[in-house]
């Protein structure tokens, strides 16, 4: 029987909660009866949120924490579960999203892409399947992304770090299965947050937090190993993928605009903090 969180079972332990996908899912588990354990770097913004749940039927308490920091997230670990109870459910979701181009080859980029995005929830999942492993149950959903399914334009260092997300989550699920705890991934498309907002491209399908949140929670009580979102467009992405390269490359080539593009951007890009 594959364990299905419940509220009734202990808290949940959002990462990237402070904003955008994060912070609608803490929300909507809050709705849903959870007591929520939000973790991001901003405090602002975790008090903002935790005030937030008043009328709710949960609630949401703040544990600040850089996910890159592997001691401070076992620290937030123990925290919540000595002032909370057993975390029953925890969505490892934080994520930067840094865009590369070739002649301009950003080496921090892809350095901060993998630290947050790959170690990041590698220092959640080592001590959180340390708890879980010993009470034979939880369930542990990580945030990776379609863009990680294969190579698309500007994404060769949040994309490289996505697909090893995925990867790294599908090779933990066969000991997981084990373990009792139902490890799942989740595959966003285009999903309007400040992430995105900084996007000089289409983004097909694209939509809200809310509706996002709504998807990854009901993902949560039902879905497989894989919550991937909107369908058409994951599924387009996969198929793509089935290619062979000489047809794969000028087809994405096409749908993204790309043989349009100049070989260099001409601003310079905002998003390499
Ligand atoms: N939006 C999309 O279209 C889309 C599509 C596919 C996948 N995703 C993935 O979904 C996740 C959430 O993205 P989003 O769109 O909601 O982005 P967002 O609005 O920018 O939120 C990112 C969250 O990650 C947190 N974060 C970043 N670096 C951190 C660090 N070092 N330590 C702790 N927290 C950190 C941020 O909090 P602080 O800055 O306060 O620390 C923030 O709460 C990411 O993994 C992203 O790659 C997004």
């Amino acid at each position: 029987m594959v364990y299905r969180a419940a509220p009734k079972d202990g808290v949940a332990w959002i990462t990237g909660a402070s904003s955008g996908i994060g912070r609608a899912v803490t929300l909507e588990l809050a709705r849903r009866g959870y007591t929520v354990a939000a973790t991001a770097r901003r405090h602002d913004e975790l008090a903002a949120l935790a005030a937030k749940a008043e009328p709710l039927a949960g609630r949401i308490v703040a544990h600040e924490a850089d996910v890159t920091d592997a001691a401070a997230m076992a620290g937030v670990v123990r925290a919540i579960e000595q002032a909370h109870g057993p975390i029953a459910l925890a969505f490892l979701n934080a994520g930067i999203a840094p865009y590369t181009r070739a002649a301009d080859l950003d080496v921090t980029a892809f350095a901060k892409a993998h630290a947050v995005n790959v170690m990041g929830v590698v220092n959640g999942m080592a001590p959180l399947f340390a708890v879980m492993a010993e009470r034979g149950r939880g369930q542990v959903a990580v945030t990776a992304s379609v863009a990680g399914y294969g190579g698309l334009p500007k994404a060769a260092a949040y994309g490289a770090s996505k697909a090893a997300a995925i990867h790294l989550c599908e090779a933990l699920k066969f000991d997981c299965d084990l373990l009792g705890i139902n490890l799942q991934v989740v595959n966003p498309g285009f999903v309007k947050t400040p992430l995105t907002a900084k996007n000089d491209f289409p983004m097909p399908s694209a939509i809200g937090e809310d509706e996002a949140a709504r998807r990854i929670c009901d993902g949560f009580e039902t879905a497989g190993f894989e919550i991937a979102f909107p369908r058409r467009l994951a599924w387009t992405l996969k198929l793509l993928n089935l290619l062979p390269y000489r047809l794969y490359f000028p087809l994405v080539a096409r749908a993204t605009g790309w043989n349009r593009r100049p070989a260099r951007d001409e601003a310079p890009q905002p998003d390499k903090a």
